[in-house]
């Protein structure tokens, strides 16, 4: 019989993304609904590492579900991942008297609570807060709704200027490993070239694209490239084509950060909202060490174990599309 879960811990882990504050609200007022205690764990695994936790109420959550960030701040706690860091959190939250976590944020994220559940005794929830949408056993994750429309936004401007100079931009959104912002902001965009970490770029059959478009007097053209591409980001494919196509007008636009901020999509809100109900209800019915997904519009629970050992895949269609709308 497991023991029941009367206080839990909250946290936010790894890249901030919109939405964190919503799932941060639904998980505080779903857990006092339920007669479970709350406490706020500041700055992620930090706040564990160094007993920065202090206790939340309905009002700590009031007028956050607008805001982009996370109230609760947020690392990457590298001494978490030693085993002498998890032991100082592990007693950290036998002070306090918490006996359930959830933590939101990315892979990274799941991987620490994947090993703490393993080692100790305190069940752990996760609810995917990433804008880059690259965990396997959910459709989507808190921010990359937001994240990506920023990122169309910022290309629907860019295609303004592209158009009045008939340049070619060289676009780069972020995406260390993952290509979900580039391909959803490049098709939605309209762009020629999406470049993507999951698919080897072959940098000559752009040129030859290029320079048919050239000859054909398209001369506005929109490359979208993840920054985790491996053939290095919109720099580097920059420098190439302007060396091997001189007469090309070339800028390059880098989003950066601009994504990562901001306040949440409608869709973000309510999936963080949804999410952060459900990661309390696993813990009040027993369903422990599990990170909390939605697939087809439906709660999906995948084992934390299981968890960290899948990555994400993109599709051959995915691919097709691109190449038969661009032409
Ligand atoms: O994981 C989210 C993400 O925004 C990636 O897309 C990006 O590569 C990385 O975080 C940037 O991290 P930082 O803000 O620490 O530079």
């Amino acid at each position: 019989m497991k023991n029941k879960v009367t206080k839990i811990g909250v946290l936010s882990s790894g890249g901030d993304s919109p939405g964190m504050n919503a799932a941060i609200r639904a998980v505080v007022r779903t857990a006092l609904y339920n007669g479970i205690e709350v406490c706020a764990i500041m700055k992620g695994y930090t706040g564990m590492v160094e007993d920065d936790i202090v206790p939340m109420d309905s009002r700590s959550v009031a007028n956050i579900i607008q805001r982009g960030g996370t109230i609760l701040k947020t690392s990457r706690c590298l001494e978490f991942f030693e085993p002498e860091g998890r032991k100082k959190a592990y007693e950290n939250l036998k002070k306090h008297g918490i006996n359930g976590l959830v933590i939101i944020g990315g892979d990274g994220s799941f991987r620490g609570a994947q090993i703490f559940s393993n080692e100790y005794d305190i069940p752990c929830i996760g609810l995917p807060g990433t804008i880059d949408k690259d965990i396997a056993g959910t459709d989507f994750t808190i921010g990359f709704d937001t994240a990506v429309n920023t990122a169309v936004e910022a290309i629907d401007k860019i295609r303004d200027t592209a158009e009045a100079h008939d340049r070619l931009f060289i676009i780069e959104v972020m995406g260390r490993d993952a290509g979900y912002i580039a391909l959803h902001s490049g098709i939605s965009t309209g762009a020629e070239n999406i470049l993507i970490p999951e698919r080897k770029t072959v940098i000559e059959d752009i040129i030859t694209q290029l320079a048919e478009k050239e000859r054909r007097q398209k001369l506005v053209n929109i490359i979208v490239v993840a920054e985790g591409d491996e053939f290095g980001g919109a720099e580097e494919v920059a420098k190439v084509v302007r060396e091997r196509l001189p007469l090309m007008e070339i800028r390059v636009c880098i989003l950066g950060h601009i994504q990562r901020g901001g306040s949440p999509s409608c869709m973000d809100r309510v999936l963080a909202s949804r999410m952060g109900y459900h990661a309390v209800e696993c813990l009040v019915e027993g369903r422990h060490n599990v990170f909390v997904g939605i697939v087809n519009n439906k709660m999906n629970y995948t084992p934390l174990n299981e968890a960290v050992k899948k990555k994400q895949r993109i599709s051959d269609e995915w691919m097709k599309i691109v190449k038969i709308l661009a032409s």
